[in-house]
C-alpha cells in the first residue's frame, strides 16, 4: 500500500510538471493582496504567474470575493480586475429570490437544519492561487482546485474568450445536472464524458448531445448521503469534462461565478440554489390535466373532432393544443384564412371552455420580414429586433414563414411591443396558454451575415421549408464566430453560429449574442410570461423548448423532439428528473413518441407513463401516422386507468406545484430525493418518485408484462389495486406484475395522499369529495404525514392568503388499540367557502379493521367501515369540511 502510494505521489508530480512544461492553456495566478472579510471569506487581488497564448494573452489581474452568504452557501467570485465583463443579467436571475420563501417553512422536515455553524468552509491557497470547499460536519472535501491537488489538471485559467477551473472529484461522487442532453447511460453523470451547454435545435433522439437547454449545475450525492450542489453561473457556450478524478470547466467568455450548496439533503440543495436562479412558476390548476397536441391537425374541424372522440371514449382531456397549423403562412399571431378562420377558431375555444377546457397555440420567436406584417412593422417601429454584427440592420435568418428577424427579449422596449402582439391575438382567439418553440434560437440558415437572393426569389419554397433560400456569407466572421477555443456543440459538427443567430449578432446595449446565446429561450420566456400574465390577469402558462437555470421561474417544459421508440420511452424518465433537478419541474416528455410512427403497445405503455409526468402532453409530427390514445381500444383502456389515477392524485399533483413554488422541489424526483443513504437509490433510472411517497415503475420494453422494480426500504402500498403489498425490507428488487392495461404506483409507508374522485376534466375533478390515503409500516406502532394546498388554480400568485387559499397538514398514528388522523388547517377558509368535503379515509396497515369511529371525540355512527383488501380498510360517509380542524379516531 505504501508503495504505491508514493508511486502515485510520484506521477502526480511528474503530471504536473508534464501540464506546465507541455504548454498548458495557462500557468496559473498568484495572490498579491489579500483583506479577508469579517465573515471569514476573503477579497483577494490575483496576478497572473507566467503570461502564456493559446486560445489568446491572460488576463493580467484579477479580482477574487469568496464569501459566506448563508450558513448554507458560499459564493466565490473571479472576474478581471479591471474590465467589466459580461455577466448573467439580473432581470433574468436575481441571485436572491424571497419570492415565496415565506411559506417554504410549512415543509419542514425535509429541508431545515439545525446546524447553528457554517455548513461549509473555505480554504485558498497563495501561490499558485487555488481554492477548496469542505464539509467541517463530517470533513468530506466537496471541491477542490488548490494546485496540491491539481495532479491531473491544469491551472486556473482567466483570458477574455478562454475560462478554465478545475477541480477534483473523487470517484464515489455521484453527480448529476449538467446540460441538457439525451442520456441512455443513465441519469448518473458517466465520467470519461463532455458535457456541452450550448442550446441548439437538435432533436432529442440524439444522444449524448447538447439540446435545446443549457444547465450550468451539477447535485453531488457522497456515499454518506450528505449532498451538495454546484451552480457555475455562465451563460456563455462551455464544456465540462467530467474525468475519473477530476471535473474541467471550460467556458469562452464571462466570468467564474461559483455558488455552492450545503444541503445537506438533496432537497435542501434544490431548495438552497433555486434560491438563487429563481423559484419554480406556480402552475394554473389545468395545466396538470391531459394535453393533446399535434402538428398536422389540417383545420378547426379536426381539433373538434378530436375533442369529441376523448369525450365519448371516456378519456379526461383538459388542453387542446395548435401547432404552426393555424398560421397564415407560418406567421405568428394569424389564423390561416382557409382552414382556420378566426371566427372559427373563436367559436370552438368558447366551446372548449364552456366545457371547461383550455386552448394553448404555439408562436416561435422569428418574425417574418413583409411590409405587409403588422408584427413586423410594430417590430421596426419600436426597434427592437436582433442586430447583425455590422450594428445597423437586424440579423436576417429563415424560420418556418421565410425570412425573419428575432425580437431581442433583452432588450426592455420589447416587453410592451410583445405584450401588445399577445393582446391583439388573445382578442381574436382567447386561448389560455402559449407554446414557445424554435427559440435556442433555430435558424435554418446559417450564416455571419445573409441578405435576401438577389432574384427576388420566393422564400422558402413550400415543398421545403427548411431548406436555407438565403444568400449567407461567412467570410466576414469575427472572433465571436470563431473563437479561439471551440466547444464540442453538435459535436462539433457546427459552428457556434451554425443553424442558429450568428454569434458577432447583437442585441440591445452592445451585449453580443455570442454571451447571452444561452439565455434566448429563458428570455423569451419571461417577456412572454409577463405578457400572458398582464393580458389574462391570471396565472401565466408558458411552455418552452429552450431553458437555462431558473427558467423554471417562468415556463414549463418539455424534452422536444422524441421519437416514437421504446429507447424514447425509456431515455424519457432521465430528462424529466434531469428539468426537475434544475428547477424546471413542470416537464413531460411528448407521450407516444412525436416523430416517427408509434405502435398500439408502444403507445400503451407510454401513457401509462407519461401519465404520471408532471406534464403530460400527447403530440406527434405531420409526418407520423395520429396517435390520440382512442384510436385503439387497448390505448384507451389503459388511458381511462392511468389518467384515471393522475386525475384522482391532483391534489397531490397540485400541492407539489405549491411545494415545488415555494422550496424548488421537483415534483418527479429521483429515488434518492427520499433516500440518499440508499447506494441503490443512486442509478435507478426506469423508476421515479412524485413527491416524496409516490413511485412509478412503468413497463419500458416490449412483451413484458412484468417489471423488474426497485423497491428503496420499506412497505410499498399500490395504489392502482389497494390489494398489493411489497415489503422492500431495507430496499429491494421485486417483479410485480403489469398486465396490459397497468402501471404499477405505489405509495410509501409514512405518506397521507390527498385524493378526489376521477373526472374528465380538472375542472370538474376539483369539485368531487377528498379521500385520505393514510399508508402506516406494519409495526404496532406507525406515524403517516402529508399535506394539501388548494385555491382556486388560476390567481396570479400561488400564496397563503386568508380566504384565497387553504394549507393542511395531516398526521396519522397508530398504535394497538386504534389510531387516529388530525387535520391542522391554515387559512380553512377557501376550502370551507368552497364546500369542499372529505368523504373516505383508506387506512394501509392496520392490524385490524377499526370497530368504532369518532370524529371530534364524538362517536360517529353514520359511517361506513370496509375492509376492502387485506391491508385497507376504508372509512366512508365521514362528511368533514377540508377547511376544518378535526381529528378522526378509531379502536379496534
Ligand atoms: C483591502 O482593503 C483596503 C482598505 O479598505 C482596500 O484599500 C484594498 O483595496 C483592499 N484590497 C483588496 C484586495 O480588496
Ligand atoms: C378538414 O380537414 C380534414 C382532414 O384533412 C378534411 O377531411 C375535412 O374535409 C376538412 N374540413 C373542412 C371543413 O375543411
Ligand atoms: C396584405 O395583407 C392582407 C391581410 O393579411 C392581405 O389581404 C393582402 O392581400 C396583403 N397584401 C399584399 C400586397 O400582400
Ligand atoms: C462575402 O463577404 C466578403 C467580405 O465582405 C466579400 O468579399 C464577398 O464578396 C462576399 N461573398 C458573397 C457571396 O457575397
Ligand atoms: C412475446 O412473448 C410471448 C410469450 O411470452 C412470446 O411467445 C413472443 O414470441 C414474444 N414476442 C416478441 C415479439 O418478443
Ligand atoms: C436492515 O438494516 C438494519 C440496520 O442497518 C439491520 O439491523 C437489519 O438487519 C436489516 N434488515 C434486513 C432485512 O436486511
Ligand atoms: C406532522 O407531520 C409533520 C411531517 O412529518 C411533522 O413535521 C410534524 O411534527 C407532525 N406534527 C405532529 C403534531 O405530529
Ligand atoms: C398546527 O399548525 C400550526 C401552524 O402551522 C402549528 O403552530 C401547530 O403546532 C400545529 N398543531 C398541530 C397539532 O400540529
Amino acid at each position: 500500500m505504501a508503495t504505491s502510494t508514493k508511486i502515485v505521489l510520484l506521477l502526480a508530480c511528474c503530471m504536473t510538471l508534464l501540464c506546465s512544461s507541455l504548454g498548458a492553456v495557462g500557468n496559473g495566478y498568484q495572490i498579491s493582496s489579500l483583506n479577508n472579510t469579517g465573515d471569514g471569506g476573503i477579497q483577494a487581488i490575483l496576478d497572473v504567474i507566467a503570461n502564456t497564448d493559446t486560445f489568446g494573452p491572460d488576463i493580467q489581474q484579477l479580482q477574487v470575493i469568496a464569501s459566506y452568504e448563508t450558513k448554507d452557501r458560499i459564493h466565490v467570485r473571479i472576474t478581471d480586475n479591471i474590465n467589466k465583463r459580461w455577466e448573467v443579467p439580473k432581470d433574468l436571475i436575481s441571485r436572491q429570490d424571497t419570492s415565496a420563501s415565506s411559506s417554504s417553512d410549512l415543509f419542514p422536515k425535509d429541508y431545515q437544519h439545525n446546524n447553528p455553524s457554517n455548513q461549509l468552509q473555505f480554504f485558498y491557497t497563495n501561490n499558485p492561487f487555488g481554492f477548496a470547499i469542505t464539509r467541517p460536519s463530517s470533513g468530506e472535501v466537496l471541491f477542490n482546485c488548490t494546485p496540491s491537488s491539481a495532479a491531473n489538471f491544469g491551472p486556473l485559467v482567466f483570458k477574455d474568450q478562454y475560462l478554465e477551473l478545475s477541480t477534483d472529484m473523487p470517484t464515489y461522487a455521484s453527480l448529476y445536472g449538467l446540460g441538457e442532453s439525451t442520456r441512455p447511460a443513465g441519469f448518473r453523470l458517466i465520467s470519461g464524458n463532455t458535457y456541452t451547454l450550448w442550446t441548439s435545435d437538435i432533436p432529442s433522439i440524439t444522444p449524448n448531445m447538447d439540446l435545446y437547454g443549457a444547465f450550468p449545475f451539477y447535485m453531488d450525492v457522497r456515499p454518506s448521503g450528505n449532498t451538495h450542489g454546484v451552480l457555475f453561473l455562465n451563460s456563455n457556450g462551455m464544456d465540462v469534462l467530467y474525468q475519473d478524478e477530476y471535473l474541467t470547466y471550460k467556458t469562452i467568455g464571462g466570468i467564474l461565478d461559483l455558488y455552492f450548496f450545503g444541503g445537506p439533503s438533496p432537497l435542501s440543495v434544490v431548495q438552497q440554489y433555486t434560491e438563487i436562479v429563481g423559484r419554480p412558476a406556480p402552475m394554473p390548476y389545468w395545466s396538470l390535466g391531459f394535453h393533446q397536441s399535434r402538428y398536422g391537425y389540417k383545420n378547426v374541424s379536426v381539433l373538434e373532432d378530436v375533442v369529441a372522440k376523448y369525450a365519448s371514449a371516456n378519456i379526461p382531456l383538459d388542453v387542446m393544443w395548435s401547432d404552426i397549423d393555424h398560421m397564415d403562412a407560418r406567421q405568428d399571431f394569424t389564423f390561416d384564412p382557409i382552414n382556420y378562420p378566426q371566427s372559427e377558431v373563436s367559436n370552438f375555444v368558447q366551446t372548449l371552455h364552456a366545457a371547461g377546457q383550455r386552448y394553448v397555440l404555439i408562436i416561435d420567436p422569428g418574425i417574418r420580414v413583409d411590409n405587409n406584417y403588422s408584427t413586423y412593422t410594430n417590430g421596426m417601429k419600436n426597434d427592437i429586433f436582433i442586430k447583425s454584427s455590422s450594428g445597423s440592420s437586424p440579423y436576417l435568418a429563415q424560420v418556418w414563414p421565410g425570412p425573419v428577424y428575432f425580437p431581442d427579449f433583452l432588450n426592455p422596449n420589447t416587453q410592451s411591443y410583445w405584450t401588445n402582439e399577445i393582446s391583439n391575438f388573445q382578442k381574436l382567439a382567447q386561448f389560455d396558454g402559449l407554446w414557445i418553440d424554435m427559440n435556442e434560437a433555430s435558424n435554418f440558415c446559417s450564416g455571419v451575415t445573409c441578405t435576401f437572393l438577389s432574384d427576388g426569389s420566393p422564400c422558402p419554397s413550400p415543398d421545403a421549408p427548411t431548406t436555407c433560400c438565403l444568400n449567407c456569407n461567412n467570410s466576414q466572421g469575427s472572433k465571436w464566430d470563431y473563437p479561439p477555443y471551440k466547444i464540442n456543440n453538435a459535436a462539433s459538427q457546427r459552428d457556434l453560429g451554425g443553424k442558429t443567430i450568428a454569434t458577432s449578432a447583437v442585441h440591445y446595449g452592445g451585449i453580443l449574442e455570442y454571451d447571452a446565446h444561452n439565455l434566448y429561450g429563458m428570455s423569451e420566456a419571461m417577456v412572454t410570461n409577463r405578457a400572458l400574465q398582464s393580458v389574462l390577469q391570471k396565472r401565466p402558462f408558458v411552455l418552452s423548448r429552450s431553458t437555462f437555470v431558473g427558467a423554471g421561474k417562468f415556463t414549463a417544459h418539455w424534452t422536444g423532439d422524441n421519437g416514437a421508440t421504446w429507447d424514447d420511452l425509456r431515455y424519457s424518465i432521465v430528462s424529466v428528473l434531469n428539468s426537475g433537478l434544475v428547477g424546471i419541474p413542470m416537464v413531460g416528455a411528448d407521450i407516444c413518441g412525436f416523430l416517427f410512427d408509434t405502435t398500439e403497445e408502444l403507445c400503451n405503455r407510454w401513457i401509462q407513463l407519461g401519465a404520471f409526468y408532471p406534464f403530460a402532453r400527447d403530440h406527434s409530427d405531420i409526418n407520423s401516422k395520429p396517435q390520440e390514445l382512442y384510436l385503439w381500444p387497448s390505448v384507451a383502456q389503459s388511458a381511462r386507468k392511468a389518467l384515471g389515477l393522475r386525475y384522482r392524485l391532483l391534489p397531490y399533483l397540485y400541492t407539489l406545484v405549491f411545494e415545488a413554488h415555494v422550496t424548488g422541489a421537483p415534483i418527479a424526483r429521483a429515488l434518492f430525493f427520499s433516500f440518499p443513504n440508499d447506494a441503490q437509490a443512486l442509478n435507478i433510472n426506469s423508476q421515479f418518485l412524485l413527491g416524496k411517497g409516490i413511485m412509478v415503475s412503468p413497463v419500458l420494453v416490449s412483451n413484458a408484462t412484468t417489471v423488474n422494480a426497485y423497491f428503496p426500504q420499506g412497505i410499498w402500498y399500490s395504489l392502482f389495486d389497494y390489494s398489493q403489498l411489497v415489503d422492500a425490507g431495507n430496499g429491494s428488487s421485486q417483479v410485480v406484475s403489469a398486465p396490459w392495461d397497468t402501471i404499477n404506483v405505489h405509495v410509501n409507508e409514512g405518506s397521507i395522499i390527498p385524493m378526489q374522485d376521477p373526472a374528465s376534466t380538472t375542472s370538474l375533478a376539483r369539485k368531487t369529495p377528498f379521500t385520505l390515503v393514510v399508508a402506516f409500516s406494519l409495526q404496532p406502532y406507525s406515524l403517516a404525514a402529508g399535506y394539501l394546498f388548494l385555491d382556486d388554480g388560476e390567481s396570479i400568485d400561488m400564496e397563503l392568503v386568508d380566504g384565497s387559499s387553504t394549507f393542511v397538514t395531516y398526521n396519522a398514528s397508530k398504535s394497538t388499540g386504534g389510531g387516529s388522523l388530525t387535520s391542522n388547517v391554515t387559512y380553512g377558509n377557501f376550502a370551507f367557502n368552497q364546500g369542499l368535503l372529505l368523504q373516505n379515509l383508506v387506512l394501509f396497515g392496520l392490524q385490524a379493521a377499526p370497530a368504532s369511529v369518532s370524529i371530534n371525540n364524538a362517536p360517529s355512527d353514520s359511517v361506513t367501515i370496509q375492509q376492502i383488501s387485506a391491508h385497507a380498510v376504508q372509512i366512508s360517509g365521514l362528511k368533514i369540511p377540508v377547511g376544518n380542524i378535526f381529528v378522526v379516531s378509531w379502536s379496534t
